[in-house]
């Protein structure tokens, strides 16, 4: 897993990872590279560069001791990410292949176990179909997202 940050890293310090996907996202996907859809919004919680590299650090509360730099507070939230990162599409961040999570996570052969209790979509104000609705997600976990989006 180590070789592969390392190989992200290396795309991330020249760029190629977002220069690539905002200006040709074609010639990404037939590379083979994720195409990554910008977030909501100017920036993100962090540098961008900060993180691509680090959101995994951030985001881990099982991993909360080893934590180096102290960076955490709210707006670090899982919640946040998915919010702002949920595609237009489907309107998760891992429910197809191409959703910003999962896009980059397939790619670099990342599995993720947190959509098993978190939802991979914004809190709805109104009720989601039954049928939509993802069978993973607890009510314990939607019972605590805020009621009404300003979208
Ligand atoms: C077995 C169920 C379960 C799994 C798997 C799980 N979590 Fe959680 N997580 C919880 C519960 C319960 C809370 C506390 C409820 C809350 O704050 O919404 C929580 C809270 C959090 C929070 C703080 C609240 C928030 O919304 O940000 C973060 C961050 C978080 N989890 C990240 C993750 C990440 C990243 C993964 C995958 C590596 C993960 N969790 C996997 C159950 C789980
Ligand atoms: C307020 C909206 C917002 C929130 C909340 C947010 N992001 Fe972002 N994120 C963005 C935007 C906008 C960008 C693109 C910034 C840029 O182009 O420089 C971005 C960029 C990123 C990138 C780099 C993507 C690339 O092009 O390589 C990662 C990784 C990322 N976010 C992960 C997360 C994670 C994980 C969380 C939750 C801890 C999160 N974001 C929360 C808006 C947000
Ligand atoms: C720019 C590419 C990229 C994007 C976008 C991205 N990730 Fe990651 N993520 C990675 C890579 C690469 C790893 C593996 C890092 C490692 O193994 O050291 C990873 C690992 C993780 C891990 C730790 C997994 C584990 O158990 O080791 C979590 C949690 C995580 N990402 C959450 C997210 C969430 C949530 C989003 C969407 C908001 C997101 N990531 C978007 C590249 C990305």
């Amino acid at each position: 897993m180590a070789s592969i940050r390392d190989m992200l890293r290396a795309f991330t310090l020249v760029g190629a990872l977002a220069g690539l996907a905002m200006a040709a996202p074609g010639v990404l996907a037939g590379a083979g590279l994720p195409t990554l859809e910008k977030g909501k919004g100017d920036k993100c919680v962090e540098d961008t560069q900060y993180m691509r590299r680090n959101h995994m650090d951030l985001l881990k509360h099982h991993r909360d001791k080893t934590m180096h730099e102290g960076i955490r507070t709210t707006r670090h939230s899982l919640k946040g990410c998915v919010e702002c990162h949920a595609s237009p599409k489907t309107g998760s961040v891992a429910a197809s292949k191409d959703d910003f999570c999962a896009s980059c996570h397939q790619y670099a052969a990342v599995h993720l176990d947190c959509w098993d209790c978190h939802a991979t979509k914004p809190a709805k104000p109104k009720a989601v179909p039954a049928a939509a609705a993802a069978p993973a997600v607890s009510p314990m976990m939607t019972s605590v997202q805020p009621g009404g989006q300003p979208q």
